[in-house]
């Protein structure tokens, strides 16, 4: 396993690390293999009741690995990407998260399928998809209007706006937010709660609170699959990872 991605299981908790500190957390096709290895291996795992997942004080996550995104990536349903964004918005058992600083794209869309976040009072969230010539993934296109109403959900996802803390806070993207150097203890502490529950029931809460949408969730995940492939192989998303690998603005008025 890549040590871009650390696991540890304690007190029925396994705690996942985001740990590519240099590159902010950007995520690559190994992190995504690796995290949904973890995953699928904790879903049947008796000894992990809950997931934590985090990342740094400064930073959450920077997304998806731009540089991935260029040579392109495997796409298909199998690819680690997609297979992460199955696991984790099927995951049966409790998935708590840590964040702060940035969490930008895949970054910010995991969150819409863990059960309890705990934000740094520097968490930015970003979903700037389109500035980089592509659309949402993780079912955002679906559950950030729900979540935050669709004039919001229009500003973060058409525009690309950053949102802090305070208003993740308040649509109910997070639920408490604490110092930056409190928030993977904080998430912990709650994980560990959780951790001492009945598991079945658990899980049979979890089931029913997601199942009136599951479906749909799994249907605008391939729906954004398929818009997200092409995308990403279109002249958009070429201008857009060029710029940022030239550190320069993208120009995209002749597309
Ligand atoms: N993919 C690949 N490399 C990335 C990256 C990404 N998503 N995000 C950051 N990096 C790299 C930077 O290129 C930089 O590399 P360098 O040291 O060789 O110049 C290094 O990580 C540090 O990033 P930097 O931008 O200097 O850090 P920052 O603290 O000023 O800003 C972010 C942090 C996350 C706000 C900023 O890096 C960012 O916006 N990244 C791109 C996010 C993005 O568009 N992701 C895709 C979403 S779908």
């Amino acid at each position: 396993m890549t040590t871009e991605i650390l696991t540890h299981v304690e007190r029925g908790v396994m705690t996942l690390t985001l740990n590519r500190l240099d590159r902010k957390n950007a995520i690559t096709t190994a992190m995504y293999s690796a995290i949904a290895d973890a995953l699928m291996a904790a879903q049947v795992d008796a000894a992990v009741r809950v997931v934590l997942v985090q990342g740094h004080e400064t930073v959450f996550s920077a997304g998806n690995d731009i540089g991935d995104f260029i040579k392109p990536p495997p796409a298909g349903a199998e690819s680690p990407a997609f297979r992460f964004l199955h696991v984790i918005a099927t995951f049966p058992k409790p998935l708590v998260a840590a964040v702060c600083g940035p969490a930008v794209g895949v970054g910010t869309t995991m969150l819409f399928h863990c059960d309890l976040v705990y934000a740094g009072d520097n968490a930015a969230f970003s979903m700037p998809f389109v500035n980089l010539g592509l659309c949402p993934e993780a079912a955002a296109s679906l559950l950030a209007p729900q979540m935050l109403g669709y004039h919001r959900a229009a500003e973060a996802l058409l525009l690309g706006e950053p949102f802090m803390a305070e208003a993740a806070l308040e649509v109910g993207l997070v639920n408490r937010i604490v110092p930056p150097t409190e928030a993977n203890a904080v998430a912990q502490a709650a994980a560990r709660k959780l951790a001492v529950k009945p598991i079945e029931s658990l899980m049979e809460t979890k089931r029913l609170m997601k199942k009136g949408q599951q479906q749909l969730v799994l249907q605008q995940m391939a729906d954004e699959r398929v818009s997200f492939s092409r995308l990403l192989a279109g002249p958009a998303a070429k201008e857009a990872f060029g710029a940022f690998m030239d550190k320069r603005t993208p120009d995209f008025s002749k597309l």
